[in-house]
């Protein structure tokens, strides 16, 4: 597969480096541009990218990045994805911590229906809940009793498959697939 990573930092870099050792073409983005990332993508086996061309000729895009700043991403960036295109929130929201307030989140509305709404389409939530160490230490292969598990959650059965394919890939097991 062909896919995109916005967001270079703990998680984006974990993945970018599981998914090229797994044979996937990965193209890697930050919000300083390519040339800022354009070392560490290539020894992660990722290409340096713009946030636009992450998300062009993709099977899959990851979205790695404080949950505060989506709404910073380029206006209309998903506008023309094809049905079924997995968009991937790793995200999670640490109001005052990290995190700027987000009131809707705040007031009751689940996290990633909040990512929907400021991307425009639906999401697929994986990754948000396993450390990146673990992420880069604790792959296994398919089989291995010492394999953990991790949630994938999303509307999208076709989407989902991608990911849990993509999942099985990084060393991880799928525990449930959750339906909202
Ligand atoms: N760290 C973990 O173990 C872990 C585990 C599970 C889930 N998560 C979640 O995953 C998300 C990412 O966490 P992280 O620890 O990987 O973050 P991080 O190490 O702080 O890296 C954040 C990355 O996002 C990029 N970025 C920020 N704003 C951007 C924008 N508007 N456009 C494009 N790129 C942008 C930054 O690029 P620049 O440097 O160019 O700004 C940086 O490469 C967070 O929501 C976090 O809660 C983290």
């Amino acid at each position: 597969m062909r896919i995109g990573i916005i967001g270079a930092g703990n998680i984006g870099c974990t993945l970018a480096k599981k998914f090229s050792a797994a044979g996937h073409g990965v193209m890697l983005a930050n919000s300083r541009g390519p040339e800022s990332i354009k070392e560490l993508a290539s020894n992660l086996g990722a290409v340096a990218v713009t946030v636009h061309d992450a998300v062009k000729d993709v099977d899959a895009l990851i979205i790695a990045i404080p949950e505060d700043r989506i709404p910073q991403l380029p206006k209309g960036l998903l506008a023309n994805i094809p049905p079924h295109f997995p968009v991937v929130d790793t995200g999670n929201y640490y109001p005052g911590v990290r995190d700027e307030v987000i009131p809707e989140i705040d007031a009751g509305l689940v996290e990633s229906q909040w990512v929907e709404l400021q991307l425009g389409c639906p999401v697929i939530k994986v990754f948000n809940n396993i450390m990146s160490v673990s992420l880069a230490e604790k792959g296994r292969v398919q089989g291995d009793p010492e394999r953990i598990a991790l949630p994938v959650s999303g509307d999208d059965s076709e989407a989902k498959q991608t990911m849990i394919q993509l999942v099985n890939d990084a060393g991880l097991m799928v525990w449930m697939q959750v339906v909202s």
